[in-house]
């Protein structure tokens, strides 16, 4: 029975970075994957679906090349092609992980692991076979599809018509008319990608706006930029029934359906923590997922869970300081998770970058915050590049305290834009000291300076 100090439960970037941070801090370290290095993350969501759509990005160029002074000629998107060296970048970066885990010196154990217990020696994982021992357990097994129990659902995920973010990510003809049941990040993500390749798409999302959670002009702005680039919204609209061959939706009480050659599903996700064990040595969950403190820590001492399975906030990269606390509270390092300057970004085009508070989060939260809002027209780059572009940059202030507590970006360049923003809240820095920082000139960043001083 081998021993460990740590052991943890799944390799996506929660577990991968863990076990690679406590080997380096000194802790013999193994670490359970039953599918591949990399999650969901880099097998079957944030990278996969990067790839596919640079590919949309550069082929929508050419189809608006001619404004630009750029005569193209015939530009075609090849999807098995976009979906070759996807998964030629994705077993890059797997081997990659696997590598790193090598140089480490983290024994990787390619297998599902079940918690079976705690003895004397330490707590029992099990991989079916053989049995490891280990004083600490990280739980990092991330998080599953929500199917919800609509009639047909099921039987079109059998017949592989109804599709969730795995299968979409591998289908290598293009098809038809894909409907999307679920206008959240993955799917507009993949409502963008399928819709410049050339499909049909129509996204049913039973609230009256897309991107859940995006500041509610920003998530406006996102759907016209869509409608333009042809995909169709039914908003307000519940999904009664899968058919064989389309989708019923409910519009102001009227039944409609809508044909599809594919469907994907993608209402959410949760966490996933069925049948590892961890009813066997206590660990509380509270809707399914396992509740955890500012260290990560859970109510069982030693055991820690960190990523998607928390709950918490289903993002890769908060997941990775997630992992980066735990471990550091093994070690006895000080350290704490904060969440409060996390950003998120939907890679659409144009991207959507957000951190911190809305001004309707800031209202509920009762903070007196005064909200400005700049056109992405005032950057000089932005203009030279983007024709037609209604971007906007909505800061919001904390007046009373005189911070900055939220800041809310669509337009090119967003999504390497907004770490900068977030370093802004992080660091908890007075307004007048940010309006101080310089500025690279020319770059859509820019606009953020420029919103500062409308505050
Ligand atoms: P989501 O929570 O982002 O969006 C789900 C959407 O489906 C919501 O707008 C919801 O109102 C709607 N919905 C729920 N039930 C419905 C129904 N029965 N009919 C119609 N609409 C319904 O979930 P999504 O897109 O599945 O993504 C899952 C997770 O993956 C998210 O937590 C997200 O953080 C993560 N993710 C992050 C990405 C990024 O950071 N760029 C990219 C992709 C996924």
């Amino acid at each position: 029975m081998e021993k460990f100090d740590l052991i943890v439960l799944g390799g996506g970037p929660a577990g991968y970075l863990a076990a690679e941070r406590a080997s380096q801090g000194g802790l013999k370290t193994a670490v359970f994957e039953k599918r591949a290095l990399g999650g969901v993350c880099l097998n079957e969501g944030c990278i996969p679906s990067k790839a596919l759509l640079n590919s949309a990005k550069i082929f929508d160029y050419t189809k608006h090349a001619e404004s630009y002074g750029v005569h193209v000629t015939g530009p075609q998107l090849d999807h098995a092609a976009v979906v070759a060296r996807k998964n030629k970048v994705v077993k890059a970066l797997v081997s990659g992980i696997g590598m790193k885990m090598k140089k480490e010196k983290v024994t990787v154990i390619a297998k599902a692991a079940k918690i079976t217990g705690k003895s004397a020696e330490g707590f029992t994982v099990t991989d079916g076979d053989e049995t490891y021992i280990s004083d600490r357990l990280l739980i990092a097994t991330g998080s599953v599809p929500v199917i919800p129990p609509i009639p047909g659902l099921r039987e079109g995920i059998e017949s592989g018509f109804c599709l969730t973010n795995r299968e979409i990510l591998e289908l290598t003809e293009l098809p038809e008319s894909l409907v999307v049941i679920g206008g959240g990040v993955i799917g507009l993500e993949m409502a963008s990608y399928f819709n410049s390749a050339g499909s049909k798409v129509t996204v049913i999302e039973m609230l009256d706006k897309i991107a859940g959670p995006t500041e509610r002009e920003i998530s406006e702005i996102l759907l016209k930029n869509y409608k333009k680039a042809g995909v169709d919204f039914k908003l307000s609209c519940k999904v009664p029934a899968v058919g064989k061959d389309g989708v019923t939706y409910e519009e102001n009480g009227i039944l409609k359906t809508v044909a599809a050659s594919k469907v994907l599903v993608s209402i959410g996700r949760k966490p996933f923590t069925e049948g590892i064990g961890l009813e066997t040595i206590g660990v509380y969950t509270e809707r399914g997922a396992v509740v955890t403190d500012d260290r990560l820590r859970t109510n069982v001492p030693n055991v820690y869970a960190a990523g998607d399975v928390n709950g918490k906030l289903m993002l890769a990269h908060t997941a990775y300081r997630e992992s980066e606390v735990a471990v550091n509270h093994m070690l006895g390092k000080k350290d704490i998770m904060r969440y409060t300057a996390i950003p998120s970004v939907i890679y659409t085009n144009p991207e959507v970058a957000s951190v911190g508070e809305t001004p309707e989060s800031a209202a509920q939260k009762g903070i007196e915050a005064k909200t400005v809002s700049v056109s992405m027209r005032l950057s000089g780059r932005y203009l030279a590049e983007t024709d037609d572009g209604n971007g906007i940059a909505k800061l919001v202030a904390d007046t009373k305290n005189d911070r900055l507590i939220g800041v809310h970006l669509i337009g090119s360049y967003t999504s390497e834009i907004i770490y900068g923003a977030a370093l802004m809240l992080e660091t908890n820095l007075k307004i007048d000291a940010l309006k101080e920082l310089v500025f690279p000139h020319p770059t859509v960043c820019e606009v953020i300076r420029e919103a500062l001083f409308e505050i």
